[in-house]
């Protein structure tokens, strides 16, 4: 049993009473793994990357980013205001003016490529700090956040001086200079996903990370300064919404690009209508996860699990509503239940766990107001026994059955670990439930035929759709939502197209 885990004998009752698993009881505990942190660095406080060097705010404020599987404080953070925010875009327009906007492509690509092969060589460290100041397990962040993140870079350092070739017959131009917001449940790969397009199509830039997880953004600074880029083509400035409001607000901006909620997202795009201003948004997701009686149950089961418990539910993309063909329900679900009762949840930094923390206080609260509705609106709950830390933001996985189209458990994005299932009977049934919902981002389909998958991939208004696999990600796969999930694309030659002004 790990230390600071309270109720030791949750487990071993629950395994007594989850039918068919009386024979699995202790064999399922594991010795702690935890990830070595001697390596990380962290500094007590952290200024804002502007023009090249790190200068403190003009308002002298800071605040605290914590780790959310301690309460432990990790660093301070400083908090830019209107003033640094038009001190960064200064510096991003004068870099954009004076030396990459006018680079070759292939010189921009020998930058980007630096930075890609910076942070394989830093990839451990960036691991760490990705775990402890979001809470994502440690197996994450070391095998899907910092790869894939390096992973962006490469391949749009490939396009940089192929520009020309993006676009055959007509002229491609760069915008300038590109403000970016990103959130907090994919900190490095958003911040990534969104410099990687803008310096290979030749803009500069101002990034704005998530309050609770400003650190790893602040470590691809020290790693930009390494590169060597010229001073001002990246500034990360850190800060919560006024920070971004200000960036949103900047009117020497050219493009917002934004990760987030559909409300902020509905915020800004009220700030920039009648402004010249581009935009790109991606916004939340209540993905679809659709299986057939057809389907390879245990492989389908194996998919559920990853889709709503992967990073603690915090994913825009997250399979948080399961469709089930109602012959097959039944089995499925007691699968599900019985494979929820072997996740770990707990240390983020253990290698054995599953499911980290929470990424911060409010959220868990967020969470906890949902599971509430969902039992008052009449769904059925089972959640995992597992023991949790006594300290930090921790929840259960979940569940709820009995629960319609018309609960907001099944409408609204909850992001945490809490799956809604219902049942379905035909193809045309189930098409027409997963649509009735604003959202469009992503979906999951598992059956033996791929007729129905063409069918359902068809049909179903959802940008990403996964048949028979669900979470995977690729730099040149473009994604990105329909209705309230979203406008515009990132990653593959779409995602460049947003940097980018088109002459025919
Ligand atoms: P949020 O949308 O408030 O925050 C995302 C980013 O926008 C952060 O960097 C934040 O500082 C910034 N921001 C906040 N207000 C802003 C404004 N008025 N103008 C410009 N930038 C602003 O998301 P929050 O509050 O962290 O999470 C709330 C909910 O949003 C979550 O429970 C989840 O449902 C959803 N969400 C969806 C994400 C996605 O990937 N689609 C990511 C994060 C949250
Ligand atoms: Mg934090």
């Amino acid at each position: 049993m790990k230390k600071g885990v309270t109720k030791k004998d949750d487990r071993k009752i629950k395994f007594d009473s989850v039918k068919g698993s009386k024979s699995l009881g202790e064999s399922w505990e594991y010795a702690p793994a935890p990830e070595s942190k001697d390596h990380v660095r962290l500094e007590k406080k952290y200024d804002l990357f502007i023009d090249g060097k790190f200068v403190s705010p003009s308002s002298g404020k800071y605040f605290d980013s914590i780790n959310p599987a301690t309460e432990g404080k990790l660093s301070e953070i400083a908090e830019a205001n209107a003033k640094d925010v038009d001190k960064a875009v200064q510096a991003a327009r004068n870099a954009y003016n004076g030396v990459w906007g006018k680079m070759a492509g292939k010189e921009r690509a020998k930058y980007i490529y630096r930075i890609a092969r910076i942070m394989q060589e830093r990839a451990r460290e960036l691991a760490v700090i990705e775990s402890m100041d979001g809470g994502k397990p440690i197996r994450e962040s070391r095998d899907i956040d910092i790869p894939l993140a390096a992973a962006r870079f490469f391949y749009y350092a490939g396009w940089a001086d192929k520009i020309d070739y993006a676009v055959p017959g007509a002229k491609a131009n760069s915008l300038g200079v590109a403000g970016q917001i990103i959130p907090w449940n994919f900190p490095l790969l958003m911040a990534a996903w969104k410099i990687a397009p803008a310096l290979a199509a030749g803009n500069t830039v101002v990034l704005k990370p998530a309050e609770t997880t400003s650190l790893t953004a602040l470590k691809l600074a020290e790693i930009i300064r390494e590169a060597d880029l010229p001073p001002g083509v990246v500034n990360i400035i850190t800060g919560a919404g006024a920070t971004g409001a200000a960036l949103v607000n900047h009117p020497d901006i050219n493009k917002i690009a934004f990760t987030g909620s559909t409300d902020v997202g509905k915020i800004i795009q009220k700030a920039i209508a009648g402004t010249k201003k581009k935009y790109t948004l991606e916004l939340g997701g209540k993905a679809a996860n659709i299986i057939f009686e057809d389907a390879a149950i245990d492989q389908a089961v194996e998919g559920i699990i990853n889709g709503i418990f992967f990073n603690q539910g915090h994913v825009c993309c997250a399979g948080s509503r399961l469709f089930v063909q109602e012959s097959v329900a039944k089995t499925v679900i007691r699968k599900l239940k019985d494979r929820m009762e072997t996740l770990i949840v707990g240390d983020p930094l253990d290698k054995n766990t599953d499911i980290g923390a929470i990424n911060s206080k409010d959220q868990l609260e967020k969470i906890k107001k949902y599971i509430k509705i969902g039992v008052n609106e009449g769904g059925e709950m089972y959640q995992a026994n597992c023991p949790i830390p006594s300290k930090g933001f921790f929840y259960r996985p979940t569940l709820f059955t009995n629960v319609s189209q018309s609960s907001r458990i099944v409408s609204e994005e909850i992001f945490g670990p809490v799956l809604a299932i219902q049942t379905f009977r035909t193809v045309e049934e189930v098409i027409e439930k997963a649509n009735n919902i604003p959202y469009g981002l992503s979906g999951g389909v598992w059956t033996d035929k791929g007729s129905k998958i063409f069918k359902v991939t068809s049909q179903l208004r959802a940008g990403v759709i996964w048949a028979n696999t669900y979470n995977k990600f690729d730099p040149t796969s473009p994604f990105g939502g329909y209705k309230e999930s979203g406008v515009g694309r990132e990653g593959g030659l779409h995602g460049l197209m947003p940097y980018l002004t088109i002459q025919n």
